[in-house]
């Protein structure tokens, strides 16, 4: 079965519909969530949602386009919040220069202060980058061998960069984007790193894959995710699932 790695169920996207979706989440092949935390609100929203369903995990932290107001009390509630044992990651953190609100400096200055938070509490990262490539690898290097592990969520950058990561410890997360006509820079990464680096994630409501491009995604897509790997790869979808599992299961340290 599936892992999505992740999710944002607390969007008010599902608002009409949520329970019955997530209810049928087994029987449509998905396992397990991980619904991922992206502001202060969205963070207590999503750790109250993963205690009504078994199959769901949470992260707690701030996506960098939503650090504007952050302080120092809200890394306090992330520490607190972080010791529920569903919370299993710090994310979704890092840089998005695509929107530069805030500006560059406050995003960096946030997305540290959230690196530490994972420090401390020993969770694997999750990691938002766009258009911030070379920012957010030399944040990273400065917290090698402090963190443990994470993930490049939503991989945008080259295949080179993705070697280094892998290197560094990350994985690698692919989602519908890949299905694109115009991903030729994930295609290939897809193709060229080792399947037991790649894990599974959704991001619904947004990028839904072919053929629902454009319209609101949710984790049963994954099943196109998989089925374009596999034919990237020229491995089995079967193999495809039950590897990104493993991995899902290592990422979060579920075990
Ligand atoms: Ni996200």
């Amino acid at each position: 079965m599936i892992f999505d790695t992740h999710a944002h169920y607390d969007d008010e996207a599902f608002d009409a519909d949520r329970e019955e979706l997530l209810a049928a989440m087994n029987e449509n092949g998905i396992c397990n969530i991980v619904n991922v935390g992206a502001s202060m609100d969205s963070t207590k929203a999503s750790v109250e949602l993963s205690k009504k369903y078994d199959f769901m995990y949470t992260s707690v932290g701030v996506h960098p386009n939503e650090t504007g107001e952050l302080t120092e009390n809200d890394m306090d509630i992330l520490r607190k919040l972080s010791e529920d044992k569903k919370v299993v990651a710090i994310g979704e953190i890092g840089l998005d220069y695509h929107f530069l609100e805030p500006d560059k400096d406050i995003q960096k200055k946030w997305f540290r202060k959230q690196l530490d938070v994972a420090a401390e509490t020993g969770l694997p990262v999750i990691i938002h980058s766009r258009d911030a490539a070379n920012d957010t690898m030399s944040i990273l290097k400065e917290y090698q061998g402090k963190l443990s592990g994470g993930v490049i969520h939503c991989y945008s950058y080259s295949l080179e960069m993705a070697k280094e990561y892998i290197k560094m410890g990350y994985y690698i997360g692919i989602g519908g984007v890949v299905t694109f006509k115009n991903a030729k820079k994930l295609i290939e990464v897809a193709e060229n790193i080792s399947l037991d680096k790649i894990v599974l994630e959704t991001d619904c409501p947004y990028l839904s894959p072919e053929p629902n491009r454009g319209k609101r995604n949710d984790s049963t897509n994954l099943h196109y995710v998989v089925k374009k790997i596999s034919e990237l790869k020229g491995i089995s979808e079967e193999e495809i699932i039950k590897q990104t599992y493993k991995n899902a299961i290592d990422l979060y340290k579920l075990n």
